[in-house]
């Protein structure tokens, strides 16, 4: 996942560039880069981290400018060389560029700009971009950049800087998330807020095909087409700390533990128990129209997709409307049949993945209603819904979901239980939800009081290379999500499906010693999921059970066994 972070301003570009780079880390990458313009381009690219980097920089004269452009890279056209890293040059105008995003039609243009005569260094798509706005260029980098965006077919976030315009920076999107940090006198430009927040917290997301130009005395924004655009400007609500590790060894565990937390600011002033309610402002103005609502649709990729799958069950068994899951990837190519009175519901994170984006346009194209579960505010998923609810758990900077997940599935939660007590639910069958509702971050810290059990089990079969999760109801998206933290984060593989669905074939796999995670609470499927925990152990499988506390050892029990407080099924 590459990272853009450009300056234009006062101040020395060089080191404000670099840790702006180190802001954007997390996301991974593997190579990063940086232009200054000093007189003429100075450009440093190295394979590595950004202290690789740092250190090339240090021996490298030059890099005096206050305009600047810098990148992280994660390869995807072209292997982990220098060659291929970012900024990228044209071969003849003094341009540098940055890109994230792919150009989809960029052989074509290569072969276009080979015939005229261009040299190419690199494999990828966005050296392409650079030739092209160097051949167009004439004397306007803001005229040549929109003019080769006019040729692109693909995803671009892109900053460009020329040579010969000292006092230029000129950016611009499609599919791909940027924010201009509006300073005094100086703009940040990036990818992800968490590298503008430390200059200032007055921003503007650029929309798609919208390209700024600014200069130190200040900005304009327009189309690729020159139609002009006035753009929005926003207070971003994140702090420094937020964005730092505070006493965790990394940014996944300081998010587990921040769980009870920010859900406890996700639930804040949104139930209302003497009314037996649910309160969510983001809704209010599209209250009427969702009353009606007889079908939901909820989009999403990855975690979002196994929180939007609870989502579903519980709009079904609260609300007793009919609901179901599509991948955003899948369902923005098919010819989706979209009837009156239909909600699509984007679920996402960061608000910008182009899939479940195009998913939303292409339901609301379709005459859906749209609503977003999304946590980053402001983005671009969030401006483009009627309605919708924020998840409120703060930036997300261990790039694996987890407090997002616990998030999404609270706000699922809490938007079946406005629906259900809208069409049908008592106010105070509502309020015993609700109740339980609210007692949720406690639970989670007592479940995290149990960690040294969980490393010890992790200790235990930290060699075995296959994994199984395994759920019943609710507990299978759940199930689905800890395959994919496990094959995220450790790079083992691991599967998730319904606890049923193993002995259908899967069952194969099944070999002494092999790890089996159940999700095995107490609810309505206890006792099968209790069989299909004999199946497993049946065939010398070791498994590994996430329980309720309290649950009495059986016979039945595997001696592997994780408990978490009560979690009554609500
Ligand atoms: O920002 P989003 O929630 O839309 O992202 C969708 C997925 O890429 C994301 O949920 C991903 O699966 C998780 N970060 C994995 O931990």
């Amino acid at each position: 996942m590459c990272g853009i972070i450009a300056y234009i301003g006062s101040k020395q570009a060089k080191p404000l560039l670099v840790e702006g780079l180190k802001r954007l880390e997390y996301r991974g990458y593997d190579s990063a880069g940086i232009a200054v313009l000093d007189g003429h381009l100075s450009v440093c690219r190295a394979v590595g981290r950004v202290a690789e980097l740092e250190e090339k920089l240090e021996r490298t004269p030059g890099f005096e400018g206050t305009l600047g452009i810098a990148h992280t890279r994660w390869a995807t056209h072209g292997g982990v060389t220098e060659a291929n890293c970012h900024p990228h040059r044209d071969d003849r105008s003094g341009i540098a560029l940055i890109h994230n995003g792919i150009i989809e039609n960029y052989a074509a243009l290569r072969t276009y700009l080979e015939e005229k005569g261009h040299v190419f260094t690199s494999e990828t798509d966005t050296e392409v971009l650079a030739m092209l706005v160097g051949e167009l260029y004439e004397g306007d980098l803001e005229r040549a950049v929109k003019g080769a965006l006019r040729e692109v077919t693909g995803a671009y976030a892109i900053a460009v800087i020329c040579e010969h315009e000292p006092d230029t920076l000129v950016v611009a999107r499609k599919g791909s998330p940027l924010l201009v940090g509006v300073g005094s006198g100086e703009y940040v430009v990036a990818s992800d807020a968490s590298a503008i927040i430390a200059h200032t917290s007055q921003a503007f997301p650029l929309d798609d095909y919208n390209v700024v130009k600014m200069t130190r005395s200040g900005f304009r924004t327009s189309t690729i087409n020159d139609a002009p655009v006035t753009p929005k400007l926003m207070q971003l609500e994140m702090d420094l700390e937020q964005i730092e590790l505070g006493g965790f060894s990394h940014f996944m565990q300081k998010e587990i533990y921040e769980q009870p937390r920010v859900l406890r600011t996700t639930l804040r002033g949104r139930i209302d128990h003497n009314e037996g309610q649910v309160v969510l402002g983001g809704l209010a103005s599209f209250a009427k129209e969702l009353v009606k609502a007889r079908r939901f649709i909820l989009t999403a990729q990855g975690t979002a997709l196994h929180a939007a799958m609870i989502g579903e069950y519980l709009l079904e068994d609260l609300a007793k409307i009919s609901a179901e899951v599509e991948y955003g990837s899948e369902f923005r190519y098919r010819n989706p049949i979209i009837e009156e009175n239909t909600v699509v519901v984007a679920v996402s994170q960061s608000g910008e993945t182009a899939d479940t984006l195009c998913a939303l346009r292409e339901a609301k194209d379709r005459g859906a209603m749209a609503l977003g579960v999304v946590n980053v505010v402001g983005s671009s998923i969030a401006r483009e819904t009627d309605a919708g609810v924020y998840l409120r758990v703060g930036p997300e900077i261990g790039v694996a979901s987890t407090k997002a997940f616990t998030g999404q599935v609270t706000v699922l939660t809490m938007i079946a239980l406005y629906m259900a007590r809208r069409r049908f639910m008592a106010p105070d069958v509502c309020a015993r939800c609700l109740r339980h509702l609210d007692e949720i971050p406690e639970k989670i810290e007592k479940t995290l009081e149990t960690d040294y059990r969980v490393r010890k089990v992790a200790e235990r079969y930290v060699e075995r290379d296959n994994w199984l999760f395994l759920g019943r109801g609710y507990n299978y998206p759940t199930a689905l999500e800890g395959a994919l933290k496990l094959k995220e984060i450790s790079y083992i593989h691991a599967e998730g499906m319904p606890a049923a669905e193993m002995k259908h074939g899967p069952i194969a796999l099944i070999d002494s010693g092999m790890p089996a995670v159940f999700i095995a609470n107490h609810g309505r499927q206890y006792d099968k999921v209790m069989s299909n925990i004999a199946e497993v152990r049946s065939r010398g499988g070791h498994v590994i059970a996430v329980a309720t506390e309290g649950t009495r050892r059986s016979r039945r029990w595997p001696r592997r066994c994780c408990t978490s407080p009560s979690a009554r099924s609500i």
